[in-house]
This record gives C-alpha cells, structure tokens and sequence, in this order.
C-alpha cells in the first residue's frame, strides 16, 4: 500500500486530540527530526495545551539547547529549558558499560522529565519514539531510551502516560510528515543524533571533559562533510590513547574516530566515500583544534557488523 502522509496525519491529529481530551501535554523534544515533528503534530492537535520541554542534559551539539529553543519558540510552540547538565553527569559517573550508560540515561532523563510533567499538571507525556527504535529494542540489539513498555518500565511510575504518534513509522516517513506539515527543511533533512547524544560517541566514562573534547570534534566532523550531506557524520573519542607529538613533546593522547555513513532508516548503513581532501581537512583542524587529540582515525565498516554508534 502506498504511504499516505495526509491520511497518517490527520488520523494521528484526531488521535492525540481524542486522548489528551481537554486535560494537558507536554512533549519531549531534543532537537532532531523526530522529536520536532512530533512535537510540532502535537501542537497542530492541541495547541495551547501543549508544552514542549527541552532538557540540557549536557550531551548535546555545540549550541543546540538554545538554537532548538528558539526554533520551537518560531514555530508557535510553548518551550520550557531546562537545565540537568549536573544531574546527568552524575549519573553517568564512572560507568563505562554502553547499555548501562543507556539505563542511567533513560533514568535520569524520565525522573527529570517526571518532575518536570508534575510541576505542570500535565496527564500525557508526547514523545517521536520511531519504529526502528521499537524493533532495535526487541530484537536487543540495544535498549533505546525512548521504548518504556518493551523494556518493562510503567510509565505511570514517572506520573504520566505516554503518547507516541510516530511509533508506526520510520524515518523517511517522518521526514514526509514533516515536510507536509510545513517545518522548515533545516528541520525536517537535519542529521539523525541519538537520544542520549554524545553519549553514545564516547566509549568510556562520560564526563564534562571528554564530552567537550568529542563535542568539538564532532563540530568539525559536521561542518567539513556538510556539503556532502551524508546520512550521518560524527567523531567518537575511544577510550585508548596514542602517542603523539604536540609542541615538540610526546604525549599520550586522545585518540579520535571519524565516522561517516549513508543509509535510509538506520537498520543497515554503508560508509561515506569521503574525498581525501575532506579527511585531510578534518584531520588537520582536529589536530590544531583540541591539541590532546594526537591519533585521528577513519571508520570503514558499514552497518553490519557494525553498529552506526560506538555503544
Ligand atoms: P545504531 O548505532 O544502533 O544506530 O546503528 C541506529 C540509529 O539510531 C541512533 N541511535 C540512537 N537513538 N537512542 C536513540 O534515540 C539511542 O540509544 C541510540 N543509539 C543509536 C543512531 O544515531 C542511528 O541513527
């Protein structure tokens, strides 16, 4: 059958309207495509009684809490900021293992999200979980934060019900959905980022310092492969290190992955074939850019065996 983006939304319009009823929501927002359109769904359902949060965890892009505030805020949306960079990092201190990271993630994401629904009086929590999150959750290969009920949790143990409009759909139907509801293409053709964010492109602990390193490197990364537009690029910081020479001394340094890959939903990806000339342009301003960087690395294996992140 033919996907038919009009009809999706104007059954998931009726949907959301009939559910929240004349009580409230608030949606869960990060910045990417599917939280946005899905937050953006939600408003063209319920207007006024819509709050979209945005929670700083921490582990963004470079200035992304405050330019997706501001780009909700464009879009007619309610937003609330609010800042859990120290909740969050206290809670990922010292862990290393990927799916406990994940765990403490979603933990401390929904007790915020929890209290942050409460101080509202909202009923319903509307969040853009997607069908690869779901199907990746069952099929264990890794726990998405965003996927309560397979994973056993009671979302009524966080204080609210949740809604997921988008549930049924993969990526480039969101991006339909997006288009068709009028958001701009900035928005709707952005990068997928993961939920726990560089979180999952630091292998090891996660903490201020190193997710600053990787977010740096991450800037990089996207700026140097933009014209490009691969489906995603980004940087990882390993947990090795590697000598090198900085400043005429050896240093045992950090050493840094460049990850670029083509795909269409996510479930399998094949590596970019980046021009040398990017890489060598990438290499050279991580170098000079964050001088504990001294080994920089490109990824060649597409999605199998590999996953797209590094945990
Ligand atoms: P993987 O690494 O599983 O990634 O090949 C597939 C897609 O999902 C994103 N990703 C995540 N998204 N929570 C998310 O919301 C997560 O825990 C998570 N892990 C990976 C990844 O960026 C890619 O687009």
């Amino acid at each position: 059958m033919a996907w038919e983006v009009k009809k999706f939304i104007e059954e998931k319009l009726l949907e959301v309207k009939k559910i929240v009823g004349d009580k409230s929501a608030v949606a869960a927002t990060s910045g990417g495509v599917d939280s946005t359109t899905c937050a953006f769904l939600a408003y063209k359902a319920l207007g006024e009684k819509l709050t979209a949060i945005f929670i700083d965890d921490g582990l963004m892009r470079q200035d992304e809490p405050t330019k997706v505030s501001e780009e909700l805020g464009n879009l007619g949306i309610k937003v609330k900021l609010i800042d859990a960079r120290d909740e969050f990092f206290k809670a990922l201190r010292g862990i290393e293992d990927p799916e406990q990271k994940r765990k403490k993630f979603r933990d401390t994401f929904y007790r915020v999200l929890g209290k942050v629904v409460k101080e509202n009086r909202a009923a319903y929590l509307i969040q853009g979980t997607i069908a690869a999150d779901i199907s990746e959750t069952e099929r264990g290969i890794k726990t998405q934060h965003n996927v309560l009920e397979q994973i056993g949790i009671d979302p009524r143990d966080y204080g609210f019900q949740v809604i997921e409009p988008l549930r049924e759909i993969y990526k480039p139907e969101v991006r339909d959905v997006a288009r068709e509801l009028g958001l701009p293409e900035e928005i709707y053709q952005k990068m997928p980022f993961p939920g726990p964010g560089l979180a999952t492109r630091v292998v090891g602990e996660v903490n201020p310092q190193r997710v600053e390193i990787v977010r740096k490197a991450n800037r990089i990364v996207e700026e140097e492969t933009k014209e490009l537009r691969p489906f995603q690029a980004f940087a990882v910081l390993m947990k090795d290190r590697a000598t090198g020479m900085v400043g005429g001394k050896r240093v045992f340094g950090n050493i840094i992955v460049v990850r670029s890959v083509e795909s269409k939903n996510a479930m399998t990806a094949s590596v970019s074939r980046i021009p040398w000339e990017v890489l060598e342009k990438i290499q050279k301003r991580i170098a000079e850019e964050i001088p504990s960087v001294t080994k920089i690395l490109f990824d060649i294996t597409p999605k199998p065996p590999s996953t797209i992140e590094y945990i």
